[in-house]
């Protein structure tokens, strides 16, 4: 089965992250998830990040993954004004390396979560394979894709058992 449509967001705050976030969207594209990418911010174009979050769920997106670094209020931002799952990226783009990023996104108050994974590459990767978790909920053929991915990672992590005898 395969799906045109996007059903996943990315959104980062500014151009400068996409070094980071292409670790999450090279996923997307490995899994053939269909997603769409945006740079919006919610401190210099807060409107545009409201009006995208408010139509996300009635254009078919399913699940948000919105990275961003320094005073990173972008996740939270976008889960103020909707209800899809919002994975948070928290991005190390600042003096205090992604610190600063990590306590914005992680720490909303109750009732508006963001799921927050690791700051950096690791965590943009992190955050295509749980909106594929997400979706595989409900998509029995990204359910597949995940656990064929998982399957690849042991293998690959397996070849390395034994190198260090060498
Ligand atoms: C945040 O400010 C962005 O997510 C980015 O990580 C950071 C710096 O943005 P630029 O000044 O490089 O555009 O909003």
């Amino acid at each position: 089965m395969s799906l045109n449509r996007p059903l996943i967001g990315v959104i980062m705050g500014s151009i400068s992250d996409a070094d980071v976030m292409k670790s999450c969207m090279e996923l997307l594209e490995e899994l053939e998830l269909p997603h769409e990418v945006k740079v919006l911010s919610a401190h210099r174009t807060p409107d545009l990040t409201r009006e995208y979050a408010e139509s996300a769920a009635d254009r078919g997106i399913e699940v948000i993954i919105a990275g961003a670094g320094w005073a990173a209020h972008l996740a939270g931002a976008i889960a103020a004004h909707t209800t899809l799952p919002v994975i948070g990226v928290p991005i190390d783009s600042s003096p205090f390396k992604g610190m600063d990023a990590l306590l914005s996104t992680v720490q909303m108050p109750a009732g508006i979560p963001v799921a927050t994974v690791a700051v950096g590459s690791g965590g943009a990767k992190n955050a295509a394979v749980l909106a594929a978790q997400i979706l595989g909920l409900k998509y029995p053929h990204i359910a597949e894709k995940v656990k064929h991915h998982r399957k690849r990672l042991t293998e690959k992590a397996s070849e390395n058992i034994d190198s260090w005898a060498n």
